[in-house]
């Protein structure tokens, strides 16, 4: 049992705010945040100064995207009483710890991140300052609040990585008797990627994302309609599961015995692929009841109240960091 006397460690994480999740952001990210939450203390935010690094969207288009997403992790059983959501736009925080962190970060540390430089070799209009910050905005969105980890997948695994040599350099610097900052570990995720309805990484720009919320006939006829065994032509071919996209998805969503009489069905041409992907239907449907349950049940004033809560929960620890830097950086008020 938790006391307050044993507080939980601390986790945080964010998300730049794409609308709509996926099955790839629930398997990829939400459910284990979710998970988390029985363990620990969990602050999780909108990134969305981090999505105007690489998109200028339509008036309004951002807004509608938080509010989305955020509606999207509660719908997934991110509980606001155990969790701390908030929103970065709303923190001029996280943008003053960005600036200080500033003066003792070389910048050769964020040319030569990996996400940098080859996204801008590919579209040279991101060659910005802004999105050449982009991993100093990280760190400080982490280091604001000292978290014991950062729960993320192992793209952002170069991210928490310059984080710590960040906070160990001003540490280093500024603080070398007592550390201001902890070094945060990451929290890598290991889950299933989940393959979309083309077979490729699941994403919304690539058109092939069942979303969480999808309504049960459009998760069943997206699925009917995804392609199968490029080979199993006519229903009186055999197919072959693991040349199959399909499989993929039944392995992460059907159990195994389901799966033996799948794959004995394609082999021997027993069984047509309608009649495989049922399953795997039904398994995708189950799993998106309780989320479009609980968005049912929210209303939109709901949410934002969620979010206004969160913002000053986070508000405190973050103000009580920044008084430290400040101090520690001779800008005494
Ligand atoms: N860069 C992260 C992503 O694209 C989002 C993010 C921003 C983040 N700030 C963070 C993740 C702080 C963890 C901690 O997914
Ligand atoms: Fe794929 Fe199933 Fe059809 Fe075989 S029967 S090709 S595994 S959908």
């Amino acid at each position: 049992m938790q006391t307050p006397a044993s507080p939980r460690p601390r986790v945080l994480s964010g998300m730049r705010p794409t609308g709509a999740l996926h099955l790839g952001h629930y398997h990829g990210a939400i459910k284990n945040w979710v998970r988390l939450q029985d363990s620990h203390e969990g602050f999780y935010f909108v990134a969305d100064w981090h999505a105007l690094t690489t998109q200028r969207p339509a008036p309004g288009e951002l807004n509608r995207a938080v509010y989305d997403m955020v509606t999207d992790w509660l719908a997934a059983g991110l509980d606001p009483e155990r969790s701390t959501l908030f929103i970065q736009s709303r923190m001029p925080e996280h943008a003053e710890l960005f600036t200080l962190l500033a003066m003792c970060t070389p910048s050769s540390w964020l040319a030569r991140m990996p996400s940098y430089k080859d996204q801008v070799a590919a579209d040279p209009e991101l060659a910005t300052y802004g999105f050449l910050g982009y991993p100093l905005l990280q760190a400080a969105d982490i280091l604001l609040y000292k978290p014991a980890g950062v729960p993320v997948g192992e793209d952002q695994a170069a991210h928490v990585e310059v984080t710590r040599e960040v906070a160990r350099r001003f540490n280093r610097l500024y603080a070398p008797d007592a550390p201001v900052f902890v070094e945060p570990q990451a929290l890598l995720t290991e889950t299933a990627r989940v393959p979309g309805l083309d077979g490729q990484k699941m994403s919304k720009s690539a058109g092939n994302a069942i979303a969480m919320r999808d309504a049960p006939e459009v998760t069943a006829e997206k699925l009917r309609t995804m392609p199968t065994d490029p080979q199993r032509v006519r229903r009186s071919d055999a197919g072959e599961p693991t040349r199959c996209p399909v499989w993929p998805l039944h392995q992460i969503y059907t159990d195994d015995a389901t799966r033996a009489a799948c794959a004995e069905g394609c082999r021997t041409a027993t069984q047509g692929c309608l009649d495989c992907k049922q399953p795997l239907i039904e398994a995708v449907q189950r799993e998106q009841a309780p989320w479009r349950e609980r968005a049912a049940a929210l209303d939109p004033q709901q949410v934002r109240w969620i979010v206004e809560v969160g913002t000053e929960r986070a508000r405190a620890v973050a103000r009580k960091t920044l008084r430290e830097v400040r101090e520690l950086m001779g800008l005494v008020a």
